[in-house]
């Protein structure tokens, strides 16, 4: 007879947490918090733990030895985006990723890349201020990351498109694999020539900036630098996307709010930022595993058990935040958790902080009056994308004041 485990009893049985969305997501996890930290529930055919506080879900992002991110990521992204810091664990990360941090640290954001911000969100917005409508998700939310990744790369701006298409792709490949293989060998044929140029003649853009940068007479190889530049488009682009798109699903729902940040942005953009990633992260339930048994945290986990980081459920733990399902930018909390934490957090924070902001900023000073078209509510709802990690909204149509759409201004 074999050793009773935590993995016996599912506290689940008819919603797979690798593939399924449930419309009332943060009720269920809720509920299963009440009865205990953890739940197990079904994960892609086998049984995952699924960390549901806010202390529990900090703890495992700070233990890279009990559950290593490679142990996910060599499997679900190194076959298409390369070997990238989230395969890395120990020296090889710590190198790595001091050598790529430089253009990412708070100082060189606010003095570098900022100022290229505001003007691409204006750029998105003349194209269709005009007009009575638009769908922020497809016009605004899902273009402005892609265009900073290809502006700081240098990328040509004629190559919009491809662009675009290359990170959909390369966002897609659990769902279509061949699609995704095809977007990376194009970057590759695309971007190995422009790294090759920029290492004869270093100028001031990323790729520059990450063939010149040494840490312990360590410099990148092209390939390194080639599966670096690829991850930004899921961990840069995608996820910047859905974050936008959560805060402004939550702003265009509680109308009072969005009222309150369009009347002082300076003050309330970046407490509408903040609340948005905690009220709806877009890294909502992470997927990990813990490779060998373990005594952690009072729990006996079994090898190879898969164990979900619910970054969505730690937001609404009410231990944390008081009333934790309430939309309220008057909470002021910086959340933290929605970036990771420990060895492999987001090493693009400060730039999607600065990103949410200038984007938000220019929507609401540009768009007066700016609202959800009637009848149009449920397409504000927050839903999983592509697998049941990442969450955001699939379409945001919206209208404004059309007398009083300002020009393009200075808005920071
Ligand atoms: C709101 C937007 C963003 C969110 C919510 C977000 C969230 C996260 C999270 C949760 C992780 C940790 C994943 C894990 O532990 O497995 C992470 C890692 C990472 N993020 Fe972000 N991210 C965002 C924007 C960005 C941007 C703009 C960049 C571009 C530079 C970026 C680059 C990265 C990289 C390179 C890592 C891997 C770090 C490592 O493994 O050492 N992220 N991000």
């Amino acid at each position: 007879m074999t050793n009773p485990s935590i993995l016996d009893r599912l506290d689940v049985d008819d919603i797979d947490f690798a593939f399924q969305d449930t419309p009332d997501l943060h009720l269920l996890l809720a509920r299963l918090r009440e009865r205990k930290p953890y739940a197990v529930v079904p994960f892609a055919g086998a049984r995952a733990v699924l960390l549901l506080t806010h202390d529990l879900v900090a703890a495992a992002f700070k233990d890279e030895q009990t559950f290593p991110a490679r142990a996910v990521y060599t499997l679900t992204t190194e076959p298409v985006l390369g070997r990238t810091l989230q395969c890395m664990t120990g020296d090889e990360h710590r190198v790595h990723r001091a050598i790529v941090s430089p253009p990412f640290r708070r100082s060189l954001v606010t003095g570098w890349i900022e100022p290229l911000l505001e003007p691409i969100a204006h750029e998105l917005i003349d194209r269709f201020a005009d007009r009575e409508q638009a769908d922020l998700v497809a016009e605004f939310s899902t273009r402005y990351p892609v265009l900073v990744i290809s502006r700081l790369l240098g990328l040509p701006v004629d190559d919009e498109a491809t662009v675009l298409r290359w990170a959909h792709d390369l966002f897609y490949f659990p769902l279509d694999p061949a699609a995704a293989h095809r977007a990376s060998r194009e970057f590759a044929d695309y971007v190995v020539p422009i790294i090759a140029r920029r290492r004869a003649a270093p100028g001031a853009d990323l790729i520059s900036k990450l063939v010149t940068e040494t840490v312990d007479g360590i410099a990148l190889s092209d390939d390194q630098v080639l599966a670096f530049l690829r991850l930004l488009f899921p961990a840069g682009a995608d996820t910047t996307m859905l974050a936008l798109g959560n805060t402004l699903s939550a702003l265009l729902t509680h109308p009072e709010q969005l009222a309150a940040v369009a009347a002082d942005p300076v003050e309330q953009v970046q407490w509408a930022v903040w609340e948005g990633l905690r009220w709806e992260p877009p890294v909502g339930l992470l997927p990990r595993a813990c490779p060998v048994a373990t005594h952690w945290q009072g729990l006996d986990i079994p090898a190879l058990t898969p164990v979900i980081f619910a970054v969505n459920a730690a937001h609404r733990d009410p231990a944390k935040y008081p009333e934790p399902h309430r939309f309220d930018i008057t909470r002021r909390a910086t959340t933290m958790l929605s970036f990771g934490q420990g060895p492999h957090s987001c090493l693009g924070s400060w730039l999607a902080l600065a990103e949410l902001r200038t984007g938000l900023t220019a929507l609401v000073t540009r768009l007066p009056g700016l609202r959800l078209v009637a009848g149009a509510d449920p397409d504000a709802t927050v839903t999983s994308q592509v697998g049941t990690a990442l969450r955001g909204p699939g379409a945001l149509r919206v209208t404004w004041d059309r007398s009083h759409v300002l020009g393009r201004q200075r808005t920071g």
